[in-house]
């Protein structure tokens, strides 16, 4: 089956299909809260509400602003009553880490700031007891690692700027190591970090307690490819496979994991094919963005940028232009083999998906469309796999891009 267009979408409000309820019926209100980063625009938090009184409506509202992380809030972490965003700084030689705490009603307020290298875009916790963060530079090519056990003191502890040997395939973006993502393996022994501009995924082993990191073998990846994001699943039989996306060549690659006995690591790779599935070509001039596994740890989806290969209705219902959209592409993961079978092409909601996160019962999925202004809520079958329909959207000013819902835990590889 083919989900290629949308279906009806509305502005703020629009109406869900439900089962019929008699008038008299009870209005029950259910809300979950998002916290949305956006260059040039603010740390927010939205409020995504849905009633069901007879019929189900939702709703996307925004709750509370900050301009607190700065000009070009990157990328989002939350640990806890934590919440940390990172500044990337564009124009600047250095950007920035803050810390926020978060209050039941959604607002944010400022604890701590540091500095890191030039152009944050991605950070995980680390260490015993989730004492650490790891950032990932993209900018600056840089990897930075802080203490977070006083989430109002954070403290750095190590930083490295990366030497590329030569300029990459690709000489436009690949001038200079661009690490794009911090990630923890499942056995939370090792830091990952893909580096576009080198085509090797650094990996770290690191002391839980002091918390400083050390280099291992990185994983060496197709020359020019680009590797921007990694996932990680352990399949029910206990391996383990990584899934990364490269911008540049468009590809999605699946890799064992091998823990070996002398505590190294060996990666075998399974499975490679383009972004779009094994039967379709990646439309040019596009550009990969994020690779999610679903909670249920059952699907992946990934995001294509700068494509419009798809048109949607116009989430202004009084406009009856149709509006081109960036594809989300989801695919069934074998639970003994981890090799991966096309599910479907939604649209995102618009142009340039550079993030989305799937609420915990994988019922919602989250989008920031950067060059559009505008986050999604689109409903989702966790069954299937399967995305729904646009269940709310909400102009966000700014490129939004990033968005993850605050009741995703860790494990919803959400945060
Ligand atoms: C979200 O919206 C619902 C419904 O209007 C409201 O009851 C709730 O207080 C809102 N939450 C926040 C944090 O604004
Ligand atoms: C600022 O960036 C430079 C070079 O990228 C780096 O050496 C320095 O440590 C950074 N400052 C901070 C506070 O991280
Ligand atoms: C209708 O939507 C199109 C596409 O987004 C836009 O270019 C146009 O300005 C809109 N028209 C009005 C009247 O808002
Ligand atoms: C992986 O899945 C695809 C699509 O279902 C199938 O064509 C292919 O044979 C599978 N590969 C392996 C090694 O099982």
């Amino acid at each position: 089956m083919l989900y290629r267009g949308s279906l009806a979408a509305g502005v703020l409000a629009l109406t869900l299909p439900s089962v019929y309820a008699a008038p008299s019926a009870p209005r029950h209100t259910k809300s979950s809260l998002l916290y949305v980063t956006s260059y040039e625009g603010d740390l927010s938090t939205l409020n995504f509400t849905t009633s069901t009184h007879g019929a189900s409506t939702a709703s996307l509202q925004s709750a509370a602003t900050t301009t607190a992380c700065g000009k070009y809030p990157s990328w989002l972490t939350k640990a806890g009553s934590t919440l940390y965003c990172l500044d990337e700084a564009w124009g600047s030689n250095n950007g920035s880490l803050v810390s926020f705490g978060i209050s039941k009603d959604g607002a944010l307020t400022k604890l701590s700031s540091v500095g890191t290298i030039g152009g944050p875009v991605s950070a995980v916790v680390y260490g015993e007891g989730g004492r650490g963060l790891a950032v990932a530079d993209y900018g600056g090519s840089g990897f930075n690692t802080y203490n977070i056990a006083n989430p109002s003191n954070i403290v750095p502890v190590q930083g490295d700027v990366f030497v590329l040997p030569h300029v990459g395939v690709n000489p436009a973006r690949q001038e200079a190591p661009h690490p794009h993502q911090a990630i923890l393996d499942p056995t939370g022994k090792f830091l990952f970090a893909p580096d576009l501009g080198s085509d090797l995924i650094h990996i770290f082993t690191f002391d839980p307690v002091t918390l400083k990191y050390s280099p291992a073998t990185p994983l060496v990846v197709a020359p020019g490819s680009g590797p921007r994001h990694i996932t990680f699943l352990t399949l029910p039989g206990g391996k383990t496979v990584l899934y990364l996306i490269t911008e540049l060549s468009n590809s999605i690659v699946g890799y064992n994991v091998n823990y070996k006995a002398d505590g190294t690591l060996s990666f075998d790779q399974f499975y490679i094919g383009g972004t779009h599935g094994p039967s379709e070509a990646v439309p040019a001039g596009a550009g990969g963005g994020e690779i999610l596994i679903s909670p249920d740890n059952k699907f992946l989806t990934v995001s294509s940028r700068h494509e419009g290969s798809l048109t949607i209705n116009n989430f202004d219902k009084t406009n009856s232009t149709k509006i081109p959209s960036d594809p989300l592409i989801t695919f069934a993961i074998d639970q003994k083999s981890g090799n991966l079978t096309w599910v479907q092409k939604f649209a995102a909601g618009g142009m340039t998906p550079r993030h989305f996160s799937f609420n915990q019962d994988g019922t919602l999925l989250a989008a920031g469309l950067q060059d559009d202004a505008r986050v999604v809520v689109i409903s989702r079958d966790p069954a299937t796999g399967v995305l729904k329909e646009f269940a709310a959207a909400l102009h966000v000013p700014g490129m939004p891009n990033f968005v993850i819902f605050s009741d995703a835990n860790s494990k919803g590889r959400s945060f």
